[in-house]
């Protein structure tokens, strides 16, 4: 009984904000039901490139709808000009965070971090948060300096955050303590990795310095989403 009231009570509310759920499916009512059945642990919805394939802008209208903040991880990466516009876009849709490559380089970097803040304003909407990409997990040939180099370029452009390993997170600190820290790869201790190389627990991300916890598989692909949410962060605090 105990647990049946915790499992509803979900988070506490500064908690549940660093907490995104990544809704990696095609679907907007499967999204939809996810975002239903895990709001008392996540306090902000991931559309990703596959789920903004599918069903667009209605699916960040549903899930502002639904109480969440919308991170928009769709990994913008193209010249200035066509970022700022589609940076502005999502500006003005309410999205909250919006990622894109700082492989991209200055410029666009700070068109994109512009036109983000430019359709937000217009829009009487808070400044949102650009996110910085340095390297994809799947970039195997990455060289380690470049982590550093394009934190640099990102920051000086005007991100407010980055998407990085819990690996990186003591240099990044280090690097730019302002900077929002977004990490994926969340996993309970001893459960299925994935395709994520470097997998660490809720409570581990934390103490590490992570502001904002990426989770997908880890709930989404459980028999029961909300119970594997409870035993994932169940027993973590604020720290
Ligand atoms: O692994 P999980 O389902 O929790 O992934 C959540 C998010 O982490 C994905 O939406 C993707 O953006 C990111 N990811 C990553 N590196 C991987 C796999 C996923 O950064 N190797």
């Amino acid at each position: 009984m105990a647990d049946t009231t915790q499992e509803v009570a979900g988070l506490d509310p500064a908690l549940r904000a660093k907490m995104a759920l990544a809704l990696d499916v095609d679907d907007l009512v499967e999204a939809t039901r996810y975002a239903r059945q895990l709001a008392p642990w996540f306090g902000v919805a991931k559309v990703g490139l596959e789920l903004f394939a599918a069903a667009g802008p209605d699916a960040i209208g549903a899930m502002i709808d639904m109480g969440y903040d919308v991170f928009l991880d769709i990994k913008l990466h193209d010249i200035p000009t066509t970022v700022r516009k589609a940076a502005s876009v999502a500006g003005a849709l309410g999205v909250s965070y919006l990622t894109m490559h700082a492989h991209g380089g200055s410029d666009m970097l700070k068109a994109g971090v512009e036109g983000f803040h430019e359709g937000a304003r217009e829009a009487g909407l808070p400044e949102p948060i650009a996110l910085a990409i340095t390297v994809l997990t799947s970039d195997a040939e990455a060289p380690d300096h470049i982590v550093p180099a394009r934190l640099r370029t990102a920051v000086e452009a005007g991100c407010g955050g980055i998407v990085c390993a819990a690996s990186d997170l003591k240099d990044i600190r280090e690097m730019a303590p302002r900077t929002l820290r977004v990490v994926p790869g969340i996993r309970a201790a001893g459960a299925n990795r994935h395709d994520q190389p470097k997998a660490v627990t809720p409570g581990e991300a934390l103490q590490a310095g992570a502001d904002l916890l990426v989770i997908g598989r880890a709930v989404t692909e459980a028999d029961d989403p909300a119970a594997a949410a409870h035993a994932l962060l169940g027993d973590i605090s604020a720290g």
